[in-house]
This record gives C-alpha cells, sequence and structure tokens, in this order.
C-alpha cells in the first residue's frame, strides 16, 4: 500500500539487515516495523513477530528471520517525563545509558547499578538488566504491555523478574515502564555510580552483546573460561575477547555461524554447563516466535520452540 494511503498511525515498514540493529553487528534481514503510537503497535503485532530493543543482548542468524520485527520509535524515547519527583511513566526505548545520566542530574538514586548497559528501557525489563550493584527490577513499579491487541498493566511484582530474567505473557510488547527512584543528591548518585564504573573497567570496548553466558551458581562464566586458557580463542571474525572472557568480540566481520561455534567450543572446554545469556533469533534452540493476536482473536495460539 503507498504510504500516503496508509492511516497516520501505520507502522513505517523497511527491510533491514538485522546486524545494523544489534550491538555485536551480526545478523540477516528482517523486515523491520517501527512504530510510534500504540495502534500501529497493535497493527504490527497481528502476525508472527519479535521485538527488538537496543539490539544489546541479541545475536540474529545469518538468515535473519521470517516474522516482522517491531521496533518502538522515537515516540517511545522520551525521558522528560522523569523529574526531581523520581516517579514516572516512560516509553520503552528510552535508552538506558541518557536515562541513567538525567537520574543523576536530577539526583536521583535507583539506577546506579545499571550504569554502562546500552539497553532500551523495555529490553532492559525483559532480561531484568542489571549488576551486582542493582538491576532494572529494584526501580521498577509497573509496565504497560501490548498483549493480543490490547494496553494492560501489570505490577512489577507479577514479571517474574529473577537473575537475567523475567516471566513477561508470551507475545507481550512493554510499551512503558513507570520507575520510582529516590530522592537523593548528584554527588551521592556519582559517587555509588564510581564503584560500578571500577567493576566494568575489564570490560572490552569492541562490538559485543554484553556477557555471552550467565553465571553459574556461586562462579563467573568469565573466570571459568579464563581459567580454561580460551582468551583470544578466535573463530573466524569471532573471538573470546582478551580483556574479559566471558565477552565474545566481533572483530569487523564475524558471521552469526562463526559465534556458535566460538560458544559450542567454549561450552565443549569448560567442565561446568554454561547457559547462554543472548536472546537468539533464527537459530536452533533460539527464542520462540510471538504468535499474532489475528486471525484469533479469542485468546492466544501457544508459541513454539521454533528458533
Ligand atoms: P534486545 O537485545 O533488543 O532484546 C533482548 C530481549 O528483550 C529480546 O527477547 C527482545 O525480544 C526483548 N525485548 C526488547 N525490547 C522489548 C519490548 N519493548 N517489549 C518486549 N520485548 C522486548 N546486561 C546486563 O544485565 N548487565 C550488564 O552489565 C550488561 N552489560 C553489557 C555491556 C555491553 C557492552 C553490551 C553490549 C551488553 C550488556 N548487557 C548487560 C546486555 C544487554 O544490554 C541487556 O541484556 C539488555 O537488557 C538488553 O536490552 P535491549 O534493549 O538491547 O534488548
Ligand atoms: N574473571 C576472570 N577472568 C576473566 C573475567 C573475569 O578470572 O576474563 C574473574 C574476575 O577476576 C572475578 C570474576 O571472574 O573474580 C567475576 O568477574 P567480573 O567481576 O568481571 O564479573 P562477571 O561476573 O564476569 C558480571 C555480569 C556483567 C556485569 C558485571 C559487573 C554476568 C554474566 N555478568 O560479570 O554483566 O557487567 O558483573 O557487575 O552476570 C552481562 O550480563 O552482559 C554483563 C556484562
Amino acid at each position: 500500500m503507498p504510504a500516503a494511503e496508509r492511516a497516520p498511525h501505520d507502522p513505517a515498514i523497511a527491510r533491514l539487515a538485522l546486524a545494523s540493529l544489534t550491538t555485536l553487528k551480526v545478523g540477516g534481514e528482517a523486515e523491520v516495523w517501527t512504530c510510534e503510537s500504540d495502534g500501529a503497535v497493535r497493527d504490527a503485532t497481528r502476525a508472527d513477530f519479535r521485538v527488538i530493543g537496543g539490539g544489546s543482548n541479541l545475536l540474529v542468524g545469518d538468515g535473519g528471520v521470517p516474522e516482522r520485527v517491531v521496533r518502538l520509535g522515537r515516540a517511545y524515547a522520551d525521558a522528560r517525563a522523569l523529574d526531581a519527583n523520581g516517579d514516572a511513566w516512560l516509553g520503552a526505548a528510552v535508552p538506558l545509558p541518557g536515562l541513567v545520566r538525567r537520574a543523576r542530574r536530577l539526583g536521583l538514586s535507583g539506577l546506579e547499578g545499571v550504569l554502562g548497559i546500552p539497553a532500551q528501557l523495555g529490553g532492559a525489563v525483559v532480561m531484568n538488566a542489571g549488576t551486582r550493584f542493582g538491576e532494572i527490577g529494584d526501580a521498577l513499579q509497573e509496565v504497560e504491555l501490548m498483549l493480543d491487541g490490547r494496553v494492560e498493566r501489570v505490577p512489577a511484582a507479577d514479571l517474574g523478574l529473577g537473575y537475567r530474567r523475567s516471566a513477561l505473557p508470551p507475545g507481550a510488547v512493554v510499551l512503558r515502564a513507570r520507575l520510582r527512584l529516590t530522592p537523593s543528591t548528584p554527588e551521592r548518585v556519582a559517587q555509588a555510580e564510581a564503584a560500578v564504573d571500577a567493576a566494568r573497567r575489564g570490560q572490552p570496548k569492541a562490538r559485543s552483546a554484553g556477557c555471552a553466558f550467565k553465571n553459574p551458581p556461586g562462579d563467573a562464566a568469565g573466570r571459568l573460561i579464563d581459567a580454561a586458557g580460551l582468551k583470544g580463542l578466535r573463530v573466524g571474525g569471532a573471538m573470546i575477547a582478551h580483556e574479559h572472557a566471558n565477552f565474545v568480540v566481533n572483530l569487523g566481520d564475524a558471521t552469526a555461524a562463526d559465534v556458535v561455534l566460538l560458544l559450542e567450543r567454549v561450552r565443549a572446554t569448560v567442565a561446568v554447563p554454561l547457559e547462554i545469556e543472548w536472546r537468539r533469533w533464527g537459530l536452533p534452540g533460539g527464542e520462540a516466535t510471538a504468535r499474532g493476536w489475528d486471525p484469533e482473536p479469542v485468546g492466544r495460539r501457544p508459541a513454539t520452540d521454533e528458533g
């Protein structure tokens, strides 16, 4: 349909290399639906879909994905609702780094633990992003979701937040999140951030998707991979970082196949079972596709295990 014939709230649709929307810069193409209103998200989620935030915890297969990829646009990226009172509804596409800076300027405490995480707010909620100094869930009060074409509010306590996990209903798109931060001073917030910054100093600056594996109980995946002598191990353009062994870096021309093979080599070498932290799309064992809510408006069809 020509653009002019579309209703103003229709999503903008483009075929894009998902590599361009992820921090690892790996992955094939998909049809990306950029939405600037809840109505557009509603339309975009009528057929099978996936949701992308900052793309900072994603490994996308070289063949891309056949489903539409829903992306929240600028209308969801404005952090100005957060003022000195500290209690605000914010769009799910608000970039976390800018939000952390804004909170510091306003003298609001509660986001120090997520310093340095290149997520969007919605993706941070889904992954319950954080560090040992704090997680997004600490400040989260409730979320607004698009689910089966309807907007619903869900309290944070019902989201099943844990270590790098949430239990959102399948097919939910986080539209907005309500955060509650505590009045403090910019100086005290900066002081708390300094400890987080120090803990992150050993992490690589090259293209990555953060830590590849979750830490197993009582240990650190980075320590285990390092102790196995795997720093610098390389498959094609993908390498175990010299700075931190739980980071896979893209040296410039890595493919998803390179990255997958590298992860397999790590798992085959390290004696302790390691669970991959990244969401994987278009790859075996990856994240299930969210089912569109049409043409079966009553209830959702079950998600599949297809990667
Ligand atoms: P994406 O990677 O785009 O998506 C992740 C998942 O969330 C996908 O399943 C996606 O479908 C879903 N999703 C995203 N947005 C929405 C939405 N609006 N509605 C519904 N589903 C959605 N993580 C940490 O926890 N701690 C760290 O210290 C940390 N450090 C990192 C450092 C670097 C350099 C990098 C590159 C990554 C790091 N990460 C870290 C990983 C990553 O930033 C987090 O997992 C983050 O929460 C991912 O958010 P995102 O917006 O990029 O989500
Ligand atoms: N270690 C090594 N060699 C390495 C890396 C680490 O021996 O190459 C050792 C360290 O010396 C330390 C231990 O492993 O004793 C833990 O390392 P670190 O303090 O760097 O923390 P981490 O557990 O590896 C976690 C998160 C990071 C988060 C940092 C900072 C996980 C999987 N990782 O890393 O989160 O930024 O703490 O708090 O939970 C992410 O999830 O993507 C991520 C980057």
